[in-house]
């Protein structure tokens, strides 16, 4: 059955094209209902009809909680199978982690459990790390910190520079995003308690996704 997604975005939203992309190119069995935002001037809702665009401001709010409250009403009225952070960049309260717990995932642009939170190609570098790459996890209320379900990496060249890492590794986490999609679309993983299950088994460690864009 065709999933419904709906997604989280804050910037310019080549994750969330990724994930369009993929769906008219009939690689993704899913339907986007909804793309959310802190931000009215995020570039990635322009990447959608205006049908199926929500954004506000945090400073039209009283505090987090009635931000999250608003979003999270505006996401439950579109039925949402699965909602993925794809580039939202304000910390998610713990009452609307607690309301899509389980259907919840982001992607991160580190190797979890290296580097939670913000400037993570810039910290890969200054410790002199060999590979980095990009983790899609379930969300849960600490940051960072859910059940890792898939990761891609790539090499550190010593050349390299924040820029230019992330630079490369967008285009793997794309196709990380996607892939990782395709398995919950089709039911293949779910989140219970603090586990991912993988066609009914803990998954034990992440799944590696290789330079063929295939699982290992
Ligand atoms: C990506 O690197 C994502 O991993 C990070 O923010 C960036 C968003 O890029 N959380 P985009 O908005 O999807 O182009």
């Amino acid at each position: 059955m065709t999933s419904r997604i709906a997604v989280l975005v804050s910037g310019r939203g080549s994750n969330l094209q990724a994930i369009l992309d993929a769906i008219a190119n009939h690689t993704l069995d899913a339907e986007i209902v909804g793309v959310f935002s802190n931000k009215h001037d995020a570039p990635a809702l322009q990447r959608v009809p205006p049908a199926l665009r929500w954004s506000a401001e945090g400073k039209s709010f009283p505090d987090r909680l009635a931000f999250d409250e608003a979003l999270g009403n505006a996401v439950a009225a579109v039925r949402p199978d699965w909602v993925v952070c794809a580039g939202y960049m304000r910390i998610l309260s713990d009452s609307f982690i607690d309301r899509f717990r389980g259907c919840l995932l982001n992607i991160h642009p580190s190797l979890l459990p290296k580097y939670r939170g913000l400037r993570t190609h810039a910290r890969a570098l200054a410790a002199g790390d060999a590979q980095h790459g990009a983790s899609v996890h379930f969300l849960v209320p600490e940051l960072d910190a859910g059940t890792v379900i898939a990761q891609t990496s790539i090499e550190v060249q010593p050349q390299d520079s924040p820029d230019s890492l992330a630079q490369r590794l967008l285009p793997l986490e794309h196709s990380l995003l996607v892939a990782s999609l395709q398995l919950v679309c089709a039911g293949r993983v779910s989140e219970q308690g603090d586990m991912a299950i993988l066609d009914g088994q803990p998954l034990l460690k992440p799944l590696h996704l290789d330079s063929t864009g295939r699982f290992s």
